[in-house]
């Protein structure tokens, strides 16, 4: 196996990467997309196969420095895109097909150590909390939104019991003037929450996590994200996620399990799904962590979850019940009140 911890050109510890590696077997080539290009962690590894061809993409404007060379040295096999993932279709067209798509969620660490991005509990600035392309940022949500809405973000995207208290007092602290910095805002969410000494993790986590996922509209994108996907891959081909939060882990979940053959039946009376309601072959469940030589490396891979499915022959059809599934929380992240 080789050891790609000491890549040039990756601020970011791609997380898994031995993992990515050995499902693709790049030696063997094939067209990838990487949907989250970041630093180019997973891009240039594949790249350093030399059959391969990557097409990769990312939302924040920061990245295109990275990819600017990784360009340079794999001219004709490389392109980026400075985009959204949900709209691959429309980057891409839908006529060629891929061998592997990649999704590596979450934020890169160029982003959280950017202090003035507001990602971090550490940031002193405003809190902002866009990855890029972004129509709203973290300041207007809190100075701006209803107190049901802020419940409802703080409850949904980061199932945060005292979602309720926490709104309140923003509401509260807004009556004096803005919440202006994230220090002011994590003093809000402390003030808010009863201390259990117990809880290993810190009191602000699920509140930001709330906040970054809805300014991120981090939902919507995956579930547009892996439909695209869905329609791009090859027959035999494979989807690829990490995911970093039971959210998005659920997502990956019930898309690939509810459309794979193998689909657990509501009786055993049932017949199978018809061939038409899937597209991935027999799933089976099957998470991929990370080692913990890795964690103790890059201790931010310790939520990190893989999954992959492999596509099957069916024709490609609108999976209308997985949005369906998911609709209250996209109904959510477009709430603007
Ligand atoms: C965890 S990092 C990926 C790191 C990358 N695998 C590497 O090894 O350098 C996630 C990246 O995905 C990007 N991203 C997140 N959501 C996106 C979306 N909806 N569309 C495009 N890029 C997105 C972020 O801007 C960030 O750069």
């Amino acid at each position: 196996m080789k050891d790609f911890s000491s890549l040039k050109n990756s601020d970011h510890y791609p997380v898994m990467l031995n993992e990515i590696l050995e499902i693709c077997k790049p030696q063997i080539g094939g067209d990838f997309i990487d949907c989250t290009y970041g630093s180019g962690g997973y891009s240039n590894a594949i790249l350093s196969f030399p059959k391969t061809k990557v097409v990769a993409i990312d939302r924040d404007l920061q990245t295109k420095k990275y990819a600017d060379k990784t360009k340079k040295f794999y001219k004709n096999r490389f392109s980026f895109h400075s985009r959204k993932f949900s709209d691959l279709k429309k980057i891409i067209g839908s006529k060629k097909k891929f061998d592997f798509i990649i999704f590596d969620l979450g934020i890169s660490s160029m982003q959280i150590f950017n202090l003035d991005r507001g990602f971090s509990f550490n940031s002193k600035s405003k809190v902002d909390m866009r990855m890029g392309l972004n129509s709203i940022s973290a300041h207007e949500v809190i100075n701006n939104f209803s107190l049901k809405t802020l419940n409802d973000i703080f409850k949904h995207f980061g199932e945060e019991r005292e979602s309720f208290n926490i709104a309140k007092n923003i509401i509260k602290e807004r009556e004096k003037g803005p919440i202006t910095s994230t220090p002011n805002l994590i003093k809000i969410i402390k003030r808010s929450k009863k201390k259990d000494l117990k809880k290993k993790i810190n009191m602000s986590t699920k509140t930001f996590q709330a906040i970054r996922i809805f300014v991120n509209n981090e939902l919507s994108e995956l579930i547009e994200g892996l439909i695209n996907a869905a329609e791009l891959i090859k027959i035999g081909g494979k989807l690829i996620v990490i995911s970093f939060h039971s959210i998005e882990d659920k997502i990956v979940k019930f898309f690939f399990s509810n459309y794979s053959k193998n689909k657990s039946k509501v009786s055993r009376y049932y017949p199978d799904p018809p061939e038409d309601k899937t597209l991935f072959e027999n799933y089976k469940n099957k998470i991929i962590i990370p080692t913990q030589k890795e964690i103790s490396i890059n201790n931010a891979s310790r939520s990190a979850k893989l999954r992959f499915v492999t596509r099957s022959e069916s024709d490609f059809f609108y999976p209308k019940e997985f949005k369906k599934k998911f609709k209250h929380l996209i109904d959510l992240e477009n709430r603007y009140v």
